[in-house]
Parts: structure tokens; sequence; C-alpha cells
């Protein structure tokens, strides 16, 4: 049967996808700016090349798929998409579907969709590295729910599944919600995989644990509640013999971390919707921080290093993590029930807990219950929820234990240090912003509101 799918890019992710689309059952024809990558594509597909119509130009790619059309883009997010669309837009009707299943950030997702194509457009995040595009990714679209519907079957067919077998894609919103939900998804990835390292730093210069000592404890952890597919893999990171000198990998590595930027959105869209998540913002700023090697050198040679003799146990750094790990997710979500109330959109928190539980990146045990306490009530803080508050009650002496530990002993603990601060921020009924407001009528006259609702907005320094 003839094509009614096709997909540009066969790059790493978009060669994972088509073939994660062809073993489903849907046909699907491919085209690649570089016309041998198509041709090798094809060629090491193997029982699956039957499904799959390789493609030598753009124009020969549209007229192998049967309208209405749905083409996949797997192409660099940015300038290549606007491009890409510019380029389909003489050669499609106006019940063709284009979807950008890159990185892209969701305000130009908004702009692409506002400008006016002359097809359907959706935006869809898709999480999951190599290996979740080709057997399972997670899937978060945006786009218009007629859009959605024509697409479900094969995006659900292809998405990863949950334990209880649903399938992890949803329809988020319209325009660009996916987009948004899935740099929310990033921006948590940075800040699991910042308190991670974080825990992985205090045994290394805390307890002075060598790596392969250090593998175990992720190990065992991933076998309690912190299990997850981020701890899997620093256990099986931290175990690792580097095959050149046969000394533990994770101790060549350059410890200077890349960032293509998603995160750095999360925290960016976070300030302009005024949604405190202090610990995504907090592992940004270490990532940027892990780039400046020269300065922290200089840093260390002026002021010395952070001084080992910790009384703590790796059982205290797992309940740190718990309870860090809470901490961030209740900012996440809370940040997404601002841009829903923001955008307009109607996002729905239960089921964005649901497809985050397999498939992607930060893919855990604990989205389970994060995604049954949602159910109980989406606009509730996930630090109230009673599950998460007793886990809390729990927890949170340990984080206090580390972090107080990391402060006097001088090893930073940002993102850990972030989420216990906003925590005993969240727990204060009587904050310290009377102070702030004292100090804005008194240079400003802007003004406070009384306690005792009495009519006097400014203080006397006003008439001086
Ligand atoms: C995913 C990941 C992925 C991301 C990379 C690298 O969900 O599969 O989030 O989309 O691009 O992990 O991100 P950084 O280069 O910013 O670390």
């Amino acid at each position: 049967t003839a094509p009614q799918t096709g997909l540009i890019g066969l790059g790493t992710m978009g060669a994972a996808l088509a073939l994660n689309i062809a073993e489903k059952g849907f046909p699907i024809a491919v085209w690649n700016r570089t016309g041998s990558v198509t041709q090798a594509f094809h060629a090491n597909a193997g029982d699956l090349a039957p499904r799959i119509t390789p493609t030598a130009t753009l124009a020969e790619l549209v007229q192998a798929i049967t309208p209405p059309r749905a083409i996949i883009l797997m192409v660099p997010a940015g300038q290549a998409v606007d491009d890409q669309l510019a380029a389909l837009a003489p050669l499609l009707g106006p019940e063709d579907l284009v979807i950008d299943a890159g990185n892209a950030n969701f305000r130009d997702t908004n702009r692409r969709d506002a400008a006016g194509l002359p097809f359907h457009f959706m935006g869809i995040g898709v999480s999951g590295g190599e290996e979740g595009a080709r057997h399972g990714p997670s899937i978060m679209a945006g786009g218009p729910p007629a859009a959605w519907a024509r697409m479900q079957p094969l995006l659900q067919a292809i998405a990863a599944r949950a334990e209880d077998g649903t399938p992890c894609a949803d329809h988020m919103g319209p325009s660009g919600a996916g987009h948004f939900v899935k740099a929310v998804h990033n921006g948590i990835e940075y800040a699991d995989m910042q308190m991670i390292a974080e825990t992985y730093g205090v045994m290394r210069d805390g307890l002075g644990m060598a790596a392969p000592a250090i593998a175990p404890v992720f190990d065992a952890w991933n076998k309690g509640i912190l299990q997850s597919y981020l701890i899997e893999i620093s256990g099986q990171v931290a175990a690792t013999a580097d095959p050149v000198t046969g000394a533990p990998l994770l101790d060549m590595i350059v410890d200077s971390a890349g960032q293509k930027g998603t995160g750095r959105w999360t925290a960016v869209e976070a300030q302009h919707l005024a949604a405190p998540v202090p610990v995504i913002e907090a592992a940004v700023m270490a990532r940027n921080v892990s780039a400046r090697r020269a300065e922290r050198a200089a840093g260390e040679a002026r002021f010395g290093r952070a001084t080992p003799d910790l009384n703590l146990s790796v059982d205290d750094l797992e309940q740190a993590l718990i309870a860090g790990k809470i901490l961030c997710y209740a900012q996440g979500f809370a940040m997404m029930t601002a841009a829903a109330a923001e955008f307009g959109w109607a996002l729905d928190m239960p089921a964005i807990a649901r497809v985050w539980r397999a498939g992607c990146i930060i893919r855990s045990a604990m989205l389970n219950d994060m995604a049954a306490a949602l159910a109980e009530d989406p606009a509730r803080n996930l630090i109230l929820a009673p599950f998460f508050a007793a886990q809390l009650d729990h927890s949170l002496p340990a984080l206090r234990r580390v972090v107080a530990a990391g402060a006097l002993q001088g090893m930073g603990l940002p993102a850990l240090s972030a989420g216990l601060a906003w925590f005993d921020l969240m727990r204060q009924a009587r904050g310290t912003a009377n102070m702030i407001q004292g100090q804005r009528d008194f240079f400003g006259l802007h003004g406070f509101t009384r306690l005792d609702g009495l009519d006097h907005p400014h203080g006397p320094w006003a008439q001086a």
C-alpha cells in the first residue's frame, strides 16, 4: 500500500523514528537532503525496507505519499524548520499536515502556526534519545484537535507504553503546547541530572568514594523510590572503565557540560511566567558554571577546595535526592499550571505525568505516584498531596543535613539547596516581603497592604 506518511531528515533521530513507524505497520516515504543518506538508510533497513519508500527530491517525496499527507520533520530546530516549511508550501494542499517533531522552541511553533501556513501544522515533542525514537519514545503533541485525531493511531502505536499498557503519547493542547511541555521535560531533565551529579560529588569529594564504589549505590537506589532511567544510567556510567587507560571512565571525562538550550528556555519561560522553578534554574546555572573551567581553577587556587569529612551516609543522600526530586517536579507542574492560565491552554497535568512515565529521559517510578496525586487535584501543589507530603516529612531531614554539610564543608549543591530554600519559603505563612514592601514604599511610594485591612497604604515616611 502507498504511504500516507512521510519523513524528512534521516539523522540519528529521524532514521530511528522512520524505522519505528515502518515496524509498527505504517508504510512511510522518506527523504533526506543528502541523497546518499536516504539510499544508505533504505539499504540498511532490512526486513522493514519494503515498507519504506526512499525518494530523491522533495517533490518526489510529496508525490510518493497519498493525500491527505502527513509529513514529519526531523530536521535541526531553528532556521532549518522554517526553510523546510517554505519549501513544502508550494507542494502541499490545504488538507496535508506537517509535523515538526524536533526540539523546537514553543514560541517558534506558535509563530509558525500563527503565520497561516497553507497546510495543517503540528509541533510535537519527542523524548527518549535514539533508543526511544527507535523502540518507543514519549510524545507530547501540540496542534489542532483534528490533526491530533488523525495522527493519534500512528503516534500511539510508535510510543512507549507505561506498565499499565497506556501509550505515552498524548495531545497537550494547541499550537506550541507540545513543544512547551517538552521544554519543561528538558528543564526537569537538567534538574534530575544536576541533583544526581550533586550526590555523586558528595560521595566523591565528601565521602572519598571512587567511581566503582559509587556505581553500586546508584544501582541500589534504582531498586527503590528513585527507580528511574537517569539513576540507572548513572550507575552504568560510574561502573564503566576507560577502554584506553583502564581507569574509571568518569574520572577521564572533562567536567564541563554541554547544552543545546532547552533547559535554558524553561528557566527563561519560568521567569516570564513569574513561576518559581529554582531547582531547574540552579541546574542551568550549574551547567553554565561547569563550562568556565579556567575560572574555577583560579578560584580553587585562591580559595582552596572543599574539605572532605562529611558526617553523612549514602542513605542520607538517597533521601535528599528523593526530597529534591519531589520539590523539583512540584515546581515544574506548578509552572505548567501557570503557563496554562497565561496561554489559555487546558494542560492536563495527570496526562502529562502519565506521558512521562515511559519512553522519555525523565521516566521514573515516581511519575506513577505523581500522576495519581495530580488526578486527585491537578491544581494543588504536589508538595501538598498527602502521599508526597508524607514522603517529604520522611526525607526532608536528610535533605537539610546534606545541604547544611555541603555549605559547611564548602561543597556547592546548588539544585538541592535551591529546592530546600523554596520549600522553606513555601511553608512560611508569614514571610519577609513585608520588609520589601516597606522599602519599596519608602523609596518610591509604591504603597502596601496592611494586615489589619486599614486604609493606610503608605508609611509616615511618605510625609517627610
Ligand atoms: C530527550 C532529550 C533530548 C535532548 C538531549 C540533549 O528528551 O530525548 O531531552 O531531547 O536534546 O538530551 O539536551 P542538551 O544538549 O541540552 O543536554
